[in-house]
C-alpha cells in the first residue's frame, strides 16, 4: 500500500498568506496542517509516500525532506497545473504502479488518524473506500447520495442543489481500478478531473464502492476561521510542557506549551496555547487557543483565539482577538504624528479596526 498526498493548488481562500507560504504548510498549533496527515499515514504502517506539488515545490520539499523525520519515505511527483484530484492521481501513475494507495488532501485535518479505515480497506480491497461527514454547507464539498442499505446510490461534486449533506472527506482509499476509471472522465464546469467523477464511473462499472460516516471532527482548513477552528481544536488535545523559561512575575495555567528558548517576562498565559521556541513575552497575556509561532515577540498586548506565524511583533496594541498574522509581521502603537492608522498590508489583506 502506498500513499498519495496533495499539496499542490494554490490556496487563493487564504490569501495573503499564501501568497508567500503553501496553504498545507500553515501551522495549525505550530506544526504545518500537511504533517498531521503525513504522520497519520505513518501511523497507519503506510511509509511509501508519493507528494504531489505544484507552483510551491520548493517550500513542500524544504519543509518534508525525504520524510525520514517523519518517518515515512517522500517521493515528489510535479503536477504542472492544478487540473484536479483525478488528474492528480493520473499525473502520480508512474509513482502508483498497480498498488493500492490512500489519498490524503494535504489541507485536510481528520481526528483519530486513518488506521482502522486503512485496514478495513486492506481486509477487503473494495475498488473505493471513502470517508463521509455531515456538513452544515455541502456546496462546497463533494456530496455522497446513499441507499437505504448504507450503499452509495451516487455521487456529486459541489451542487447547487445539494441532494444530501454528506461530504467527501479528502482521504480515500483506491485500488488502481480508479486510474483506468480517471482516464475515462472528462472535466468538470470548473475545468477540473474530478475525482468524485472518477469515482462515479467505478460505481457506474458495477464495482464496490464503500463509505463509513466519520465519527471525529474533520477539518477542511481552507478559510481563516476554518483555520482558527482548526487550531482551536487541535489545542484542545495538547498536555501541558514548559521546556522555556517563566520569572517569578508571570503565571501560566491550564495545558500550555511553551518551546525551548522562549522567555516569559511578567506574562499571563492561559492556555490552551502554544509558545514557539525563541519567542519573548513581556508584560503580555495570552488566552486561550493561540498558538505563537517561533521568534515572536510580544509586548504589552493581550492576544486571544489567535494564530502568529514566526517571527512577529506586536507590541502595545491593546488587545488582539480572532486573528491571523503571516510571518514577521510587525503589529505596533506609535506616537507619531499625525495620530493616524499606518498600514502596509499585502494583497488580500484584512484589517478590522475596533470602534471607538
Ligand atoms: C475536494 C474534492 C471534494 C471534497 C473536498 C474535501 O474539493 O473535490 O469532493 O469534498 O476536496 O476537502 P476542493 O478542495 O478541490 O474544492
Amino acid at each position: 500500500m502506498k500513499a498519495l498526498v496533495l499539496a499542490g493548488g494554490a490556496g487563493t481562500r487564504l490569501r495573503p498568506i499564501t501568497y508567500t507560504s503553501a496553504k498545507q504548510l500553515v501551522p495549525v498549533a505550530n506544526k504545518p496542517i500537511l504533517f498531521y496527515g503525513l504522520e497519520q499515514i505513518r501511523d497507519a504502517g503506510v511509509t511509501d509516500v508519493g507528494i504531489i506539488v505544484g507552483d510551491t515545490h520548493e517550500e513542500i520539499e524544504a519543509a518534508v525532506g525525504d520524510g525520514s523525520a517523519l518517518g515515512i519515505r517522500a517521493t515528489y511527483i510535479k503536477q504542472d497545473a492544478p487540473l484536479g484530484l483525478a488528474h492528480a492521481v493520473l499525473t502520480a501513475a508512474e509513482f502508483l504502479g498497480d498498488d493500492d494507495f490512500v489519498m490524503f488532501l494535504g489541507d485536510n485535518l481528520i481526528e483519530g488518524g486513518i488506521t482502522g479505515v486503512v485496514e478495513a480497506f486492506e481486509r477487503d480491497r473494495p475498488a473505493a473506500q471513502l470517508l463521509l461527514k455531515r456538513v452544515p454547507d455541502p456546496q462546497r464539498f463533494g456530496i455522497a447520495v446513499l441507499n437505504e442499505d448504507g450503499s452509495i446510490s451516487r455521487l456529486v461534486e459541489k451542487p447547487a442543489d445539494p441532494p444530501s449533506d454528506l461530504a467527501l472527506v479528502g482521504v480515500y482509499l483506491f485500488t488502481s481500478a480508479i486510474l483506468d476509471a480517471a482516464r475515462r472522465i472528462e472535466p468538470s464546469w470548473r475545468g477540473e478531473l474530478e475525482i468524485t467523477d472518477a469515482i462515479q464511473q467505478l460505481i457506474d462499472d458495477g464495482a464496490s464502492v464503500r463509505a463509513s460516516e466519520v465519527e471525529g471532527w474533520w477539518l477542511d482548513t481552507g478559510k481563516k476561521d476554518e483555520l482558527l477552528d482548526a487550531n482551536r481544536i487541535v489545542l484542545g488535545a495538547i498536555k501541558r510542557r514548559i521546556d522555556g523559561t517563566c520569572d517569578e512575575t508571570s503565571t501560566v495555567t491550564g495545558e500550555v506549551i511553551i518551546e525551548a528558548g522562549a522567555e516569559l517576562h511578567g506574562t499571563t498565559v492561559r492556555g490552551p496555547v502554544v509558545i514557539g521556541a525563541g519567542s519573548k513575552l513581556v508584560d503580555a497575556y495570552v488566552g486561550p487557543f493561540t498558538s505563537v509561532g517561533p521568534g515572536c515577540l510580544l509586548e504589552s498586548c493581550e492576544i486571544e483565539f489567535s494564530v502568529l506565524l514566526a517571527g512577529c511583533t506586536v507590541r502595545d496594541i491593546g488587545r488582539l482577538e480572532g486573528s491571523l498574522l503571516g510571518r514577521e509581521v510587525t503589529l505596533e502603537r506609535t506616537v507619531r504624528r499625525p495620530a493616524v492608522h499606518r498600514v502596509m498590508l499585502g494583497d488580500h489583506a484584512q484589517v478590522e479596526i475596533a470602534k471607538g
